[in-house]
């Protein structure tokens, strides 16, 4: 690979995505942004969209907007179903966050496989996911099985397919691992669990805008994720959920609100919720939130997400192969599987001094983020990062480790309140 700057100008010049980059915020200023696997940028259409909700629906159109809200959930939801998950139009719905979501289908997941005590995970997967498995498990007497990962190249089919067996009512998995980038199996991990007669719960926050997880094509059951990463939705934006339709009506959700009860509006005596995806709303939409969701599917959707995990495993190649050329000399290590195939869209760094240098690089206007025990996780998100700002990062990485500048930096993680 030619690794000269020029080499990396050429390629933008080429990128079929290149004009995306110039529909979000701050991409013309110097910062080199490579944290959009946490928080994607803001498109420049989102405060219009908000204002329009703001000030046309809610100051002009009061209580009468709500005729327009009611049906958001299910709109983006299918929007994100057909444009960027590969499910099918009613599978999915927009509301609550990650962990509520995640929340709600395990233990509907749980409830359906009667008879069964063991719920399984990752012990590598981010933490809400471990946590609400260790819960769920906690409140019904349940066993947890951990299944051990590699931290660098995530879970191995084999290790996990020991731990599946008769016992298990649902495996809880992030399609693509928090922290080093590692892919998992959909398909594969899917027909194993469905051979034991368990249902997979699939964590796609790290995968949903940057990879394709085609679910309806994997025979993917239930699945959640965030939509602030590569979905650009915002801090905070509601989450997505999916349940594969055949399934839908099986599934009871443990939080029984009126947004999913069949004739929401006639205020019946008893829960008795609607057949389809609504069923798992719980309770009024975050209508301001999720418009902003919506201008971010809708430029993952427009983009095409082959194309995005395309440019996403050319620029994690080129990161890989700067790292190589210019970082490991100084005693980095590649943190994420080496293979572009086995990746989602970030690469991950190990050094010994990794708190420091992730400052460091902060202060040079190259924004990571630093994941325990000692790595620089690097997000470059398909849609706006260029192949000229993943050499310009590396770029100053190489010259932080070079000047040993990061070791002037505090060693001590500061709080984040
Ligand atoms: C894999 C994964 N799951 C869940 C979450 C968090 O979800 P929530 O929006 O509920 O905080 C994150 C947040 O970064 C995540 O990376």
């Amino acid at each position: 690979m030619d690794l000269s700057r020029a080499a990396a100008e050429h390629r933008d010049a080429a990128d079929p995505l290149a004009a995306f980059r110039a529909r979000f915020a701050g991409t013309d200023d110097d910062v080199l942004y490579l944290d959009g696997n946490s928080l994607g940028r803001m498109p420049r259409e989102t405060p219009a969209a908000l204002a329009r909700v703001v000030e046309d629906e809610w100051a002009r159109g009061l209580v009468g907007s709500w005729s327009s809200w009611i049906g958001t959930a299910t709109r983006i939801g299918d929007l994100l179903a057909e444009g960027v998950l590969g499910a099918r139009p009613g599978e999915v719905l927009v509301g609550d966050s990650t962990s509520v979501d995640l929340y709600k289908l395990l233990v509907a997941a749980a409830d359906a496989r009667p008879g069964r005590d063991v719920l399984v995970c990752c012990a590598d997967d981010f933490p809400t996911d471990r946590y609400i498995v260790a819960g769920v498990a906690a409140a019904r007497g349940m066993t947890v099985r951990e299944v051990p990962a590699d931290v660098d190249e995530g879970l191995d089919p084999a290790v996990l397919a020991a731990a599946l067996d008769e016992r298990v009512a649902v495996v809880v998995l992030s399609a693509v691992a928090y922290r080093s980038g590692a892919l998992a199996d959909v398909a594969a991990v899917t027909a194993a669990a469905r051979d034991v007669g368990a249902l997979v719960l699939w964590d796609l926050s790290h995968a949903a805008g940057a990879v394709p997880v085609d679910l309806a094509g994997n025979g993917a059951d239930l699945a959640v994720g965030c939509t602030y990463k590569y979905l650009n939705g915002g801090p905070g934006a509601p989450a997505f959920l999916y349940v594969r339709a055949q399934l839908q009506e099986q599934l009871h959700q443990p939080i029984w609100g009126w947004f999913g009860q069949r004739d929401q509006f006639a205020m019946g005596p008893a829960y008795d919720p609607v057949p389809g995806i609504e069923r798992f709303g719980v309770g009024t939409p975050p209508v301001l939130a999720m418009a902003a969701v919506e201008v971010g599917a809708r430029l993952v959707a427009e983009a095409g997400v082959e194309r995005l995990a395309a440019k996403g495993r050319a620029l994690g190649e080129l990161m890989v192969a700067l790292a190589d050329a210019w970082l490991v000399p100084h005693g980095v290590a590649l943190a994420s599987p080496r293979d572009p195939a086995r990746r989602g869209s970030h690469v991950t760094l190990a050094h010994p001094r990794a708190w420091q240098l992730t400052q460091a690089l902060v202060d040079r206007g190259v924004v990571p983020d630093f994941r325990t025990p000692d790595r620089v996780r690097l997000g470059p998100a398909p849609l706006y990062t260029r192949f000229v700002d993943v050499w310009d990062a590396m770029d100053r990485f190489r010259k932080v480790l070079a000047t040993g500048v990061h070791e002037g930096y505090p060693t001590e993680r500061a709080r984040v309140t």
